[in-house]
């Protein structure tokens, strides 16, 4: 087993549960006037919603989380908000990738009501872990029941940063050739992330090159990395 498991998620993944959420909606007769995504990984799923479910109004709220990927998250708080957005008579649908600890969403939803006088707020989500929430929301695709961190597609890259960085902070190992590092990835990770997604391993490598964290260094005549955090 690897050291954080994680799931990779397909386009094709998102595009079916999105369309499977707007079926589960749809059935409950419950019709939103406007969806408020939850930045940023509330906007692809919301986006999705509204054109299956033929809605044109979708505003955004940020929630932030303190650290990133796969790390204990501290308090969630509202980064920006909705200003003064006039929702008084609507249903209002607030959206996000993921329910995983319930913070974001439960967050969204109270600030959603208090801010802008709405009809109703309902919570929707394209996953839910259902061991990991103390809030579950009104509408979901997929039920989880154990904690895995999904690789969506639009987090690939900075997923992969993050998790590269990880390693090179736990393991305190100056330098590293490609295929130790990409033994050590499938070590924390899995294989399945590393198959999938070595594009944006590479990718991560460069931008982690770009930003001075690791710097080409010749090892006897072989290509490695040095590391500097
Ligand atoms: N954001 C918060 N929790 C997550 C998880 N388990 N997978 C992907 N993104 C997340």
């Amino acid at each position: 087993m690897p050291r954080i498991p994680v799931k990779v998620v397909e386009w094709s993944d998102v595009v079916a549960w999105a369309k499977r959420l707007a079926e589960v909606i749809k059935a409950s007769g419950w019709r939103p006037d406007v969806v408020v995504a939850i930045a940023r990984g509330g906007y692809v799923p919301a986006r999705l919603l509204c054109d299956f479910l033929g809605i044109s109004d979708l505003l955004s709220i940020q929630v932030v989380h303190w650290p990133g990927a796969a790390q204990v998250a501290e308090k969630a708080y509202i980064k920006y908000g909705l200003g003064q957005a006039d929702l008084a008579g609507k249903n209002v649908l607030v959206m996000d990738d993921i329910v995983d600890t319930g913070d974001s969403v439960l967050l969204a939803k109270e600030a959603v009501e208090k801010c802008c006088s709405p009809k109703a707020v309902k919570t929707a989500a394209l996953q839910v872990i259902t061991s990991a929430t103390k809030f579950m929301p009104d509408y979901y695709a997929v039920e989880v029941k154990e904690w895995y961190w999904y690789q969506y597609p639009w987090t690939a890259l900075e997923d992969m940063e993050s998790f590269i960085l990880r390693i090179l902070r736990e393991e305190k190992r100056p330098l590293w050739s490609l295929d130790d590092l990409s033994a050590k990835f499938v070590e924390y990770y899995g294989e399945e992330l590393l198959e999938k997604r070595y594009t944006y391993f590479r990718l991560a490598l460069e931008r982690l090159k770009e930003n001075g964290l690791l710097k080409p260094h010749d090892c006897g005549g072989v290509q490695c990395l040095k590391q500097n955090l």
